[in-house]
């Protein structure tokens, strides 16, 4: 753990990060290591909902539906964004909501891990632990979700691509450059007080 050391650091960041992407584009393995790497606090929004609800996100979209995970989400989001700086994993449909995005332009900094489809379906098809892949032609969804989803996703303030086979350390590389060159972070990469890398 860390972060726990330092759950108050906000490292310079002047804005919470939003990590957004398809399912499969890494957004909580980087969203670790960037904040890791910052010293700031790391939250997975779909983590705190299944936390809240004392259930997995599947159990979630069984037992409820969609729209009740969705309203989590967004109460997550909103919270997280009123709480001091910190790096948010979102899940891959939370940016498409009105009101998320406009939560985030107002008051976070949107990074959109831009990733090919043959890597995310990679890393997505031997796991069953993304309801909106558990049907039939799972590959087919994750294609349509990906056109669907791109223009929105690209409306992000920040576009990372992450190559198949980029080392998870590239993105979080661009992501500390891009966040240096917006001036959301002073430019030395937030992480003056940590020296155990
Ligand atoms: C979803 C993505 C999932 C999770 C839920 C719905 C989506 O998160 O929030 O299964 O709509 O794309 P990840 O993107 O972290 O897999």
């Amino acid at each position: 753990m860390p972060n726990a050391s330092k759950p108050e650091s906000t490292a310079g960041l002047k804005r919470t990060v939003v990590l957004v992407g398809l399912m499969g584009a890494g957004k909580s393995t980087v969203g670790r290591r960037l904040a890791d790497r910052l010293g700031v606090r790391f939250v997975d929004s779909d983590s705190e909902i299944e936390t809240a609800a004392d259930m997995t996100i599947s159990e979630i979209f069984e037992r409820f539906d969609e729209a009740y995970f969705r309203d989590g989400e967004r109460r997550v989001i909103a919270r997280l964004l009123n709480d001091k700086p910190c790096i948010l994993a979102t899940g891959g449909g939370a940016f498409l909501s009105n009101e998320n995005r406009e939560m985030i332009g107002k008051s976070g900094i949107s990074v959109w891990i831009k990733v090919d489809l043959e890597t995310l379906w990679e890393r997505v098809k031997d796991k069953d632990s993304r309801p909106l892949l558990n049907g039939d032609d799972p590959k087919g969804v994750l294609t349509r979700l990906l056109e669907a989803r791109y223009p929105l996703y690209g409306t992000a303030e920040i576009v990372v691509n992450s190559a198949s086979g980029d080392p998870h350390e590239v993105v979080v590389n661009a992501i500390v450059a891009a966040l240096e060159g917006g001036g959301y972070l002073p430019a030395t990469g937030g992480n003056e007080d940590k020296h155990e890398h």
